[in-house]
């Protein structure tokens, strides 16, 4: 009996395990659906339009977790993997820093540290996930 508790315990834990891999994805990027925020156009505005904006935080939330949490964690905490980005400053600056890193990606020689999101995410999308990393706590 107790070995046949711990094969269904484990059996459900490999199921857990396999689903968040597939939650996680195979690391291609996943499109962000941004109904309900203000279009932008084509233009790229040069401060976060969205800052402090309950609709724009939720929906950055979900395109974080799907493009970015894998390596720059959960919750906005990394976990060493690639910078902690609640260091970038909630303003002008670190809004055309982040943009500008979202975009073009990070090279390191001919490694790809990080890949560019250019063409991938809306100016909508990029903006929402920088309104969620925006309003985590330090
Ligand atoms: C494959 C892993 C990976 C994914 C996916 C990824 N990044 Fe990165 N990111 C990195 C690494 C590694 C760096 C540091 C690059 C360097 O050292 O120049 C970085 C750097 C950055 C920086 C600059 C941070 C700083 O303090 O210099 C920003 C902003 C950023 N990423 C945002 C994002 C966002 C937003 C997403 C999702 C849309 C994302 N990244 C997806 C790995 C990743």
């Amino acid at each position: 009996m107790k070995t046949w508790m711990a094969m269904a315990v484990s059996a459900v834990l490999i199921g857990i395990g396999a689903a968040q891999v597939l939650a996680h994805g195979d690391g291609a990027p996943q499109p962000v659906d941004t109904t309900g925020l203000k279009p932008l156009g084509e233009d790229w505005v040069p401060e976060n339009p969205y800052r402090g904006d309950a609709k724009a935080i939720e929906i950055g939330a979900r395109g974080y977790n799907s493009n970015c949490a894998r390596c720059h964690g959960l919750d906005v905490k990394s976990g060493g993997m690639a910078p902690d980005l609640r260091a970038v400053e909630p303003n002008a600056e670190g809004d055309s820093w982040f943009v500008a890193r979202v975009r073009g990606g990070a090279m390191r020689g001919d490694a790809v540290k990080m890949p560019p999101f250019e063409g991938l995410l809306s100016q909508e999308a990029v903006w929402a996930i920088k309104s969620y990393v925006d309003a985590q706590p330090d």
